[in-house]
């Protein structure tokens, strides 16, 4: 939320080339429709021209650009999640994300970019429409292998690099240079081998194989990394050989296959036979892994663990890996290429099977990290193996007698669901429930899911949901008889009950769920039900025993580093405070809560600490406080489709400071407010809380346009458009040393210390940015 754009881009790990006619003609496409798809066969550079394009035509989208590479989703229902995470927007709604999407997407002159479409053409043209209905300023440039067949939608189709004809095969080498295709080569050919150049004597040979490889990049690229150990002389005359192989194997075959086909084949067949085993046991990964993973799923008596860095290396060097910091992947082409191998080698299933292991042994230890003091690496390191977490999960679902060890898995990851993904854990739990085959070993699972599911449709506020699977786990725990299963299942019930306003009956089950998680040694489960039984007790009038209940666990808590769950156990003892009259030790709480979250963004406590400190402000008789943080409080839990408010008494305390500033400020001036605070990222809103900077009053979101002179406000729309001070200049035909006064009187008068920030204000403060910019 609130980045800059050009960060949710991925970097360009290596020069680019060519394509300007067609980066032209795509950009110029973009201008004419608002739905445009890149198509071709793999490996024809159509991901690397959209990234070139959203990179270029970034600042003709002030809204947003946002890249979103969907090579390694299989499910297409989780389509839309995916989508709003790449672009920071936190998943935890039980209504429809697309929904979601078009709220956050409706006001924004945003370029969308979906790479990689084809296996999921009809959900992304399902979604492109919706969106693209939604919002008037949106554009969508997606890259498929085939259209997506959406109306209005512009079709470009990405040819090949340029190649030299053979009569120009006697061309000089710098004529030949200005061929995309010996350009990529010889690029390519000098990163293995540094003394490489291209003369009158290897020039026609170069030619000749970009021809015979039909100026395919990606083919072009796998055989520039022959470089190492061969001739362009022998590279060709090999390839001939395998061509030759090729023909009579698929007669009929689309020939650009067959080159591309015949450059992968033959680059498998070269390697050394474990280098093989390893590139196709690495396809079980998707996006991507890093060493250890790469050890714990593909190494074993035949490929020992110490020649693992070697061998990754040797794939890395031949372009069949590529590493990207301290994460290895793979392109798809090459991906899909391996996994074929490893089905034709009868390995997949137990690659697949060790795979989803070393996702459970991850799980299970970021469980134990989470209840210490690493729960903000934990945080981070699931986010990373996200689309990992997905394919095991995908795995037990699809493979039969695997659900409980799936079920295992989510439930391992349930901090992992309620910060990042609520809607998405959710859904994976239930379908793992329903999947579960019967028997004992089963139901101890059943119990788990059960619990999860049941807690995360509370916090999405689906209370039905919550007294089902309450209902349903009751009868189980009882048969099962052990105390961890009993915790779980009165839990939930506990949580239900509270929302039933059935505050006595919410007591004793949040009691004697606590009980059981005591005698069962298990903390983070006492953290979590400690705070909700305070809250309830709260509620009853019995606040001191409430108070009493969150001291010792906070202490806890902070003892351990477990600042997640003591943030949750802080803010029950705020409000506790707030019933006491203590408003400032309540807003002393709540402040340091707020800055602990910086670490997690986790909205359900973000919008539940704005939410208490908007009844903490009405308790002070500050109204307009009040409003804004409702407005705050509201968009935070609304984006992140929480809904808590049906929960023990806080629907009434909402009510009361809802009344109370309306009454205080007046309809209008209330709605103004309060829509202020709605308009605020929850950073901003945490900013101002904790007056990082200025307070509300004299805050850039507050900065009304009229206290900017007319050519103030022509600038600040400017420098939302990202110019420089040189461009503004320029297009305004002033001084650059004038241009420059305006900028940095325009950041005072805001209190801004950045143009992101001025940009930002710009945007919530015209309606929209503003002309479309032809600004480059
Ligand atoms: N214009 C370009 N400049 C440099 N490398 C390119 C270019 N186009 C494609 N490539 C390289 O060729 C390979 C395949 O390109 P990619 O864009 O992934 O193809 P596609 O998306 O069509 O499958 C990649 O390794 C990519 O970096
Ligand atoms: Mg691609």
């Amino acid at each position: 939320m609130g980045s800059p754009p050009s960060r949710l881009l991925p970097a360009d790990l290596t020069p680019f080339i060519g394509r300007r006619e067609e980066a032209a003609d795509v950009r110029r496409l973009l201008e004419s429709s608002r739905l445009l798809t890149l198509t071709g066969p793999g490996g024809i550079g159509k991901t690397r021209l959209a990234l070139h394009t959203a990179r270029t035509k970034h600042r003709a989208f002030p809204g947003g650009v946002w890249s979103v590479d969907l090579s390694t989703l299989t499910d297409p229902s989780l389509l839309p999640q995916t989508v709003s995470a790449a672009m920071g927007l936190p998943d935890v709604s039980s209504t429809s994300r697309t929904e979601a999407l078009i709220d956050y997407l409706s006001d924004r002159q945003g370029l969308l970019l979906l790479d990689n479409c084809e296996h999921l053409v009809d959900s992304c043209a399902q979604l492109a429409r919706a969106l693209l209905r939604a919002s008037e300023s949106l554009r969508i440039l997606t890259t498929s292998r085939q259209p997506l067949g959406v109306e209005g939608e512009q079709i470009f189709q990405v040819p090949p690099f340029t190649v030299p004809l053979e009569t120009s095969a006697v061309a000089p080498a710098e004529a030949l240079l200005r061929y995309e295709s010996v350009s990529l080569f010889v690029s390519r050919a000098q990163a293995v081998f540094p003394g490489f150049r291209l003369d009158a004597g290897n020039g026609p040979l170069v030619a000749r194989l970009c021809r015979d490889l039909e100026g395919i990049p990606l083919a072009i690229e796998l055989a520039a990394v022959r470089m190492r150990s061969l001739s362009v002389e022998e590279i060709v005359a090999r390839l001939d050989d395998r061509f030759q192989l090729l023909t009579i194997g698929h007669r009929g075959r689309e020939t650009r296959q067959t080159s591309l086909t015949a450059m992968v084949e033959w680059s498998y067949d070269l390697l050394d036979p474990l280098d093989r085993t390893l590139w196709t046991r690495l396809t079980v990964f998707t996006g991507g892994f890093d060493l250890a993973a790469a050890e714990a799923v593909c190494c074993d008596g035949e490929l020992p663990a110490e020649s693992l860095l070697d061998r990754l290396h040797n794939l890395v060097e031949r372009s069949i890996v590529i590493r990207d910091d301290r994460r290895y992947r793979m392109l798809e082409t090459l991906r899909q290429f391996g996994r074929a191998r490893l089905a034709g080698s009868g390995e997949l299933e137990a690659t697949r099977a060790r795979h989803r292991d070393w996702c459970r042994a991850l799980a299970a230890r970021a469980t134990t990290g989470w209840a210490e003091s690493e729960q903000r690496h934990w945080s981070r390191r699931l986010e990373a193996e996200r689309h990992n977490i997905r394919a095991a999960i995908e795995y037990c679902l699809t493979t039969p007698e695997e659900a409980i060890k799936g079920l295992y898995l989510a439930a391992d990851l349930w901090p992992f669901w309620l910060v990042h993904a609520v809607s998405e854990g959710r859904r994976h739990v239930e379908r793992l429930l329903a999947a579960l085959p019967r028997g004992a070993e089963a139901d101890a699972a059943k119990v788990r899911g059960l619990w999860l599911a049941g807690w995360l449709a509370f916090y999405q506020g689906d209370i039905a949901a919550a007294h089902r699977h309450g209902d349903e786990s009751a009868a189980l725990a009882e048969r099962l008889g052990d105390d961890l299963s009993r915790a779980y299942a009165t839990y939930v019930r506990g949580l239900a009950a509270a929302c039933d306003h059935d505050y006595p009956g919410a007591k004793a089950l949040l009691s004697a769920a606590r009980e059981h998680y005591d005698r069962a040694g298990d903390r983070p489960g006492h953290w979590l039900v400690t705070a909700d039984l305070a809250g309830v007790l709260g509620v009853l009038g019995e606040i001191d025993a409430g108070v009493a209940l969150c001291g010792p666990a906070i202490e806890q808590c902070a003892g351990r580093g477990a600042r997640w769950n003591q943030s949750y156990l802080q803010w029950i003892l705020a409000d506790l405070r707030r019933l006491q009259g203590d408003l400032d030790e309540a807003t002393r709480l709540l402040k340091e809560i707020l800055e602990i979250n910086r670490d997690f963004d986790d909205p359900t406590v973000i919008g539940a600490c704005l939410e208490s400190l908007s009844w903490v402000a009405s308790g002070r008789e500050d109204a307009d406080s009040a409003a804004w943080l409702l407005g705050a409080a509201h968009a935070t839990w609304g984006k992140a489709g929480i809904s808590l408010l049906q929960y023990a008494a806080w629907g009434e305390a909402h009510a009361d400071a809802c009344a109370y500033a309306r009454a205080s400020l007046g309809e209008a001036a209330f709605d103004e407010t309060y829509q202020r605070g709605e308009h605020m990222t929850p950073a901003t809103a945490i900013d101002h809380v904790l007056k990082k900077k200025a307070s509300p009053h004299d805050s850039p979101a507050r900065t009304h346009i009229d206290e900017l002179t007319p050519r103030e406000l022509e600038i600040a729309k400017l420098v939302s458009e990202g110019l420089t001070n040189k461009r503004i200049a320029q297009r305004l035909v002033i001084a650059q040393r004038t241009a420059e006064g305006h900028v940095e009187r325009i950041l005072r008068k805001l209190g801004c210390t950045s143009r992101a920030q001025v940009a930002a204000w710009w945007i919530s403060h015209s309606g929209g940015p503003g002309t479309r910019s032809a600004a480059g």
